[in-house]
């Protein structure tokens, strides 16, 4: 039996994820803070649960120090906040967004690597915004920018230990994450439908998964053109 560790695996993806997961006979570490999620997903046959907060060093080492070899870890956990008014600069905002995003993977990663069997696979979780910038994503963008540079990097220096890295950048997934947002949210997909494609892609040893692939594709474009035609688009965006 394979054995994967989620981060985040309380609501949303991260949850969607560990339900599949564990519905494909995996066994299954599920890692949050939501005590009562956890104890839902607990229950479950070859799920067990790990609760801490990854922004917290010394909780993270602490509650990962006795993992046993794992196949997979997908570290999935991340927050979204938006700067609404850039000329006044929310500082804590911008630091609390990375540190859950980007500082706390650093945690996370100095507990779960040395446990990644040879061939296994380790995932990120990104996003599709890192590909271009997008108004008030000042914090959230720049923290899955460094995500992604970071597990492109990995993935060159973890090929000595043959630990498969995978970056993954959804486009609009309905989770309570976007549920707070008050903008439309083109091709959103359910998280169910984003466990699936994370599962598969994994499957197929990605290095990256991104998914609606319309969506994706569309940034991507736009992210090769030069920068001023996104500029262009962005700002009468904003000023509609
Ligand atoms: N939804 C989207 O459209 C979308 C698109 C692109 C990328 N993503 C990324 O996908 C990931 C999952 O997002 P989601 O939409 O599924 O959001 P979500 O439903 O809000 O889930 C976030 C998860 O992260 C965990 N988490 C957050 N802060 C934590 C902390 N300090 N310590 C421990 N766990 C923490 C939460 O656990 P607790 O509640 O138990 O603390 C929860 O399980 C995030 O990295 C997000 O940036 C989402």
């Amino acid at each position: 039996m394979k054995r994967i560790l989620i981060t985040g695996a309380t609501s949303g993806i991260g949850k969607a994820l560990c339900l599949l997961y564990q519905r494909r006979n995996y066994d299954v570490i599920a890692c949050g803070r939501n005590q009562q999620a956890l104890a839902e997903i607990g229950v479950l046959k070859n799920v067990s649960t790990l609760n801490f907060d990854l922004t917290d060093r010394e909780q993270v080492i602490e509650a990962l120090a006795t993992l046993p070899e794992l196949d997979v870890v997908i570290l999935n956990a991340g927050s979204c906040e938006y700067i609404n008014d850039a000329k006044n600069f929310d500082g804590d905002l911008f630091a609390r967004v990375i540190t859950t995003n980007l500082i706390a993977l650093g945690y996370c990663l100095q507990s779960v690597l040395p446990k990644i069997k040879k061939g296994g696979q380790l995932a990120l979780m990104g996003s599709s915004a890192s590909y271009l910038p997008f108004s008030r994503a000042e914090a959230y963008g720049a923290s899955k920018a460094g995500v992604a540079y970071l597990a492109k990097t990995l993935a060159m220096d973890l090929v000595k230990d043959e630990i498969h890295v995978c970056l993954i950048n959804p486009g609009f997934v309905k989770t309570p994450l976007t549920d707070k947002n008050t903008f439309s949210m083109p091709m959103l997909i359910s998280s169910d439908k984003a466990a699936d494609y994370i599962f598969k892609g994994l499957l197929k040893g990605k290095r990256e998964i991104h998914f609606p692939a319309v969506f994706t594709f569309t940034l991507k474009i736009f992210a090769w053109l030069p920068d001023f035609v996104w500029s262009f688009i962005s700002t009468r965006m904003i000023n509609k």
